[in-house]
């Protein structure tokens, strides 16, 4: 056996590392081979892009899959690759992504891209025109325009298994949610509200672009980190690792980065995919960055579950929580962070991010009620065994691509402070707002065209 595939002890790796998140489903079960989609072999030969940081997880729990060997490692950051290389020392090694794409060719058959934002959809579609199955963290994109193509191409790909990391969407928790609001456990739905902690003291958002330049470090290439991003200098402890977040050009602020994880629940129970306006409350947006905290309310076009009602769905960050009379919850209940409140015309469903039990409130009080039974899964392995034949993945791109169109209309929003825009999805324009329209697709740097996101 490859040290690639017994690098690691995969079940005391799952249980130690990452706990009630990700629990083997194939624990205590004979693994038993799969058909294999499209005639591929029983074995998923795959290539991770970006293994530091949360690529470095993604990348240990898709190998801890009994049918993963991990062909190929690519990362900007030479330490990086180093590090991930000492584990999987049989996997080929890069800097550029174009060039794993190049060279590896068929010899692998899918992608983890768990890189900067901005550097998702073009890594996902390149490894989607190439038919190879693709797991890319969540944001799925950085723009409405990536959103739509994204989701366009996966859906006419059957042969493909995407996944979008939200690994929180497949915890007990979250799946007894989603089950329960689709049950009609609030009757009509009226109003979804959710709120996160972030970004205040986890990365930095409200400024202007940082002035002055620092030497690049020589284990990093910065002209492969900025990538599609229009270039600009490199300054230390600014932009990488991590800090990318709050800036324009590379993240999504925290709306982007945190809404995924908290509003799935309610948007993919409901379908709840037409944004009609938005507006974005918020003081101290700057041309580069996310503001510091938000508002943002977005009129939800009506679904069967609203009774054909327009929905409001507001997201609040910074640390702020939403009045308790608006969630139609007691005053003294402690809401909590990185939540999501369901409104409905019976009862609120309360869920986070966390894997606690979804809550119940009827008249402002918590009731007591029986949770649906859910077996665990494991987001990662259930993207494994999509890859080689199984059944849906949680997160797809078919889904994720329509929440993060949302998501990324109130990142684009936030250039506009305080002004409602109001937004055309059929046609991805704002028609009486046209200074808005250039943010929808952004422009590439030039030398970095990626067939499937060019002009159409
Ligand atoms: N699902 C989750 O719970 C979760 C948690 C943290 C981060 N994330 C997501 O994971 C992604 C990475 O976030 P992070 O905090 O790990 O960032 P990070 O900056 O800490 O790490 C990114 C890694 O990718 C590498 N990289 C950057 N550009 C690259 C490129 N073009 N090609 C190859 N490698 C490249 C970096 O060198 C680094 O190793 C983001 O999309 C983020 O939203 C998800």
């Amino acid at each position: 056996m490859s040290k690639n595939k017994r690098a690691i002890d995969r079940r005391s790796f799952v249980k130690t590392t990452l706990g009630a998140a990700a629990v083997s489903p194939m624990a205590g079960m004979a693994w038993k081979p799969f058909a294999g989609r499209g005639g591929r072999s029983e074995i998923l030969r795959v290539g991770a892009v970006g293994v530091g940081g949360m690529g470095w997880n993604d990348l240990r729990n898709v190998a801890s899959h009994a049918a993963v060997e991990i062909a190929a490692l690519c990362d900007v950051d030479k330490n990086q690759l180093e590090n991930a290389s000492d584990t999987f020392d049989e996997a080929k090694k890069f800097r550029d992504w174009r060039e794993m794409f190049d060279t590896m060719g068929s010899s692998f058959d899918a992608v983890i891209v768990s890189t900067p934002d901005h550097m998702h959809a073009p890594i996902s579609m390149t490894a989607l025109m190439e038919n190879k199955s693709v797991y890319c963290q969540k944001p799925l994109t950085h723009t409405i325009y990536e959103s739509r193509r994204l989701r366009d191409v996966a859906i006419r790909k059957p042969v493909v298994a995407t996944q979008m990391g939200t690994q929180n969407a497949s915890r007990i928790s979250k799946r007894q949610a989603l089950s329960m609001l689709r049950d009609g456990i609030i009757g009509e739905l009226t109003e979804i509200h959710a709120w996160s902690d972030r970004p205040a003291g986890w990365w930095p958002q409200g400024e202007d672009r940082p002035a002055g330049s620092d030497p690049v470090p020589s284990y990093l290439d910065w002209d492969l980190w900025i990538g599609v991003a229009p270039m600009r200098d490199y300054k230390k402890d600014t932009y990488a690792p991590f800090k990318w977040r709050g800036f324009r050009d590379f993240g999504c602020g925290a709306l982007g980065d945190m809404a995924c994880h908290i509003c799935d629940t309610p948007i993919q129970a409901f379908k709840l995919y037409k944004p009609k306006s938005v507006v974005v409350e918020a003081t101290d947006a700057t041309d580069d960055m996310f503001p510091s905290t938000e508002r943002v309310i977005f009129e939800m076009a009506g679904v069967d579950a609203s009774g054909g009602k327009t929905v409001k769905f507001s997201w609040t960050d910074g640390g702020r929580v939403p009045k308790h009379s608006e969630l139609n919850i007691d005053e003294d209940f402690n809401l909590g962070q990185n939540t999501v409140a369901v409104v409905g015309s019976k009862a609120t469903l309360l869920v986070n991010m966390d894997g606690d039990p979804p809550q119940v409130f009827v008249d402002g009080k918590l009731k007591d009620v029986t949770l649906p039974d859910m077996p665990e899964q494991n987001h990662w392995h259930q993207w494994v065994d999509a890859a080689l034949g199984g059944s849906q993945t949680q997160s797809n791109f078919g889904f994720a691509g329509r929440m993060c169109e949302i998501l990324s209309l109130g990142a684009l929003a936030s250039r506009f402070p305080n002004q409602k825009l109001a937004y055309d999805a059929r046609k991805m324009t704002f028609p009486d707002f046209p200074e808005a329209n250039q943010y929808v697709r952004g422009a590439y740097r030039s030398g970095w065209d990626v067939p499937g996101l060019e002009l159409s």
